[in-house]
């Protein structure tokens, strides 16, 4: 089963898929991990990366397909993954496209979170993240038991850099100008599936279960 996760920053996409890895059992693949370990490693890609990714904007296409094409050839995603955060440009999709083709594969289901505006705001304000292990967290919503401290590796949790609010700002714009077109094309093509992702996060899993249950 070949899912990809799709909706506006702080959707709750990395939320969903790490239920979907523990309850389905495929591996995630988020382009946005990556790129955040490359920018960690100081790694050239990360280098170039990262005053992109602080201002919010999206990394090139050339950068991100290679990381994709590499991570969706290894052994674990022979029978499935998740793709979160990406396709998020029209170029994107259709290398994916094309890419799947020739691996003789295909995407099942486009799960889209459908989030309000408001909402969106409250998520990213509130999140914060483990810096070791990834875990990600909110303050109110999800807060960790001991507050400021990651549940499964004890590491004090940090804010990401482009959740500051100016950042988020120019984020959603450019999910607005660049990334929500993909909304019809993924129509077009049948395969977009809507949630409403204003729910709790146990209604969304829920969802998300009934969904692709049919096709695990
Ligand atoms: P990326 O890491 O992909 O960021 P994003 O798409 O902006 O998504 P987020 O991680 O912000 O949100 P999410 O939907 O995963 O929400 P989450 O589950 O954390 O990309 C970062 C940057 O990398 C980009 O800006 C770009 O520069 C670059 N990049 C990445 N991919 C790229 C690509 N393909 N092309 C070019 N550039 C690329 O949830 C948010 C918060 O809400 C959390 O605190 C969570 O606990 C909480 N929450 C989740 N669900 C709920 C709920 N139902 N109710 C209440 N709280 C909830
Ligand atoms: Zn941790």
């Amino acid at each position: 089963m070949n899912v990809i996760l799709f909706g506006p920053p702080g959707a709750g996409k990395g939320t969903q898929a790490q239920f979907i890895v523990e309850h389905f059992g495929i591996p995630q693949i988020s382009t946005g991990d990556m790129l955040r370990a490359a920018v960690k490693a100081q790694s050239p890609l990360g280098v170039a990366a990262k005053s992109i990714m602080d201002a919010g904007g999206l990394v090139s296409d050339e950068i991100v397909l290679g990381l994709v094409k590499e991570r969706i050839s290894e052994p674990d995603c022979r029978d499935g993954f998740i793709l979160d955060g990406f396709p998020r440009t029209t170029p994107q999709a259709d290398a994916l496209a094309s890419l799947l083709d020739g691996l003789g594969k295909h995407i099942d289901h486009v799960i889209s979170l459908d989030v309000d505006s408001a909402e969106i705001v409250q998520r990213l304000s509130g999140r914060r993240t483990c810096p070791s292990c990834g875990k990600g967290y909110h303050v109110a919503y999800d807060a960790p038991k001991v507050a400021g401290i990651c549940d499964v590796c004890g590491s004090a949790l940090v804010q990401r850099n482009d959740d500051r609010v100016e950042t988020v700002q120019n984020r959603l714009d450019v999910y607005r100008q660049q990334t929500s077109p993909l909304k019809e094309y993924f129509e077009q093509r049948g395969l977009m599936r809507h949630i409403d992702g204003n729910g709790t996060i146990q209604d969304i899993q829920g969802q998300i279960c009934s969904l692709l249950k049919g096709s695990a």
